[in-house]
C-alpha cells in the first residue's frame, strides 16, 4: 500500500484530496491544528500540526520519522484575510510562517521519509504567479508568499534531483471552501482529482501545473 501525507487534511482540498487517496486504497496520513478531523478511514491517521510553530513541526516529524512516503503534498495554508491593500508586515510575518517558513521546514525534515521515485507537490496559488495580471493589487503577503513558495519548488526540485525525488507546484484555480468563499466555481473534488492525476500519471520535475496542466510561473 502506498503512503501519501497531506497537510490540512480537516478541510477544503486538503481534505477532498486525503478522501480521494483514501478511494484509491492509499494509506493517507494527514494533520489539522486542532489535532482533530470529522472523518475517518481504517487507512486514515490524523496528527496536530501547526506550520507557524517550530516546536510543533518537530513533534509531528517525530511521530511520523519511522513511516516512508511516496507522495508529500504541502496542502496547509492561510490566506492572510482579504482586506490587505497595501502590505502589512504583520500580516506578511503571518502568512510567510505558514505557508513558506514552516513548509519548508517540514518538508526538510521530511526528506529522509521520502522513498526514491518520491514526489512532493507545493499547493500554490495563481495568485503567486508573476504571469498574472495583478494590477489590482490585492493580498500582497499571500500573493510574496505564493511567489516565494514557487521559487521554493524550483529550488527543491534541483537540490533532489540526485535523490530521485520531483518537486512541482500545482494551484487550483479558485475554489469553494473556507478559504475560497462561497462563490467560487470550483468544487474542492476538481482539484482532489488533478492532484490525483498529477501523482498517478507523473509529472515534471520543478514545473507549475494548475487545473489545465502546466502553466507558466
Ligand atoms: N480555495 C482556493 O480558491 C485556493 C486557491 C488557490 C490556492 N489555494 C491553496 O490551497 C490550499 C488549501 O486551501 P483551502 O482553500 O482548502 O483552505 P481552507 O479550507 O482554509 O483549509 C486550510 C487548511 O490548512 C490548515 N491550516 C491552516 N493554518 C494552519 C497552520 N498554521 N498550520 C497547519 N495547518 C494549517 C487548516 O487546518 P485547520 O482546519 O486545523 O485550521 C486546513 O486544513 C492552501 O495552500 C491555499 O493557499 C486555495
Amino acid at each position: 500500500m502506498k503512503t501519501i501525507l497531506i497537510t490540512g487534511g480537516s478541510r477544503g482540498i486538503g481534505k477532498a484530496t486525503c478522501l480521494k487517496f483514501l478511494e484509491n486504497n492509499w494509506r493517507v496520513l494527514t494533520t489539522s491544528t486542532s489535532g482533530k478531523l470529522d472523518y475517518k478511514n481504517q487507512n486514515l491517521q490524523n496528527y496536530q500540526l501547526d506550520l507557524s510553530n517550530s516546536e510543533s513541526i518537530k513533534a509531528f516529524v517525530s511521530q511520523v520519522h519511522s513511516m516512508p512516503l511516496d507522495v508529500l503534498v504541502n496542502n496547509a495554508g492561510i490566506s492572510g484575510g482579504f482586506s490587505e491593500k497595501l502590505l502589512d508586515p504583520k500580516i506578511l510575518r503571518k502568512v510567510l510562517e505558514v505557508n513558506l517558513i514552516g513548509l519548508a521546514d517540514l518538508t526538510n525534515r521530511l526528506i529522509g521519509n521520502i522513498k526514491p521515485e518520491g514526489r512532493i507537490i507545493n499547493i500554490s496559488s495563481g495568485m503567486g504567479a508573476f504571469s498574472e495580471d495583478i494590477m489590482d493589487g490585492w493580498m500582497p503577503s499571500y500573493r510574496i508568499s505564493k511567489a516565494a513558495l514557487n521559487m521554493y519548488s524550483r529550488t527543491l526540485a534541483a537540490n533532489l534531483k540526485s535523490k530521485d525525488i520531483e518537486v512541482c507546484s500545482y494551484e487550483p484555480g479558485w475554489v469553494k471552501t473556507d478559504m475560497g468563499g462561497k462563490s467560487a466555481p470550483r468544487e474542492p473534488s476538481h482539484p482532489a482529482e488533478e492532484i490525483w492525476n498529477l501523482v498517478a500519471h507523473g509529472f515534471e520535475n520543478g514545473v507549475f501545473y494548475g487545473p489545465t496542466g502546466k502553466r507558466e510561473w
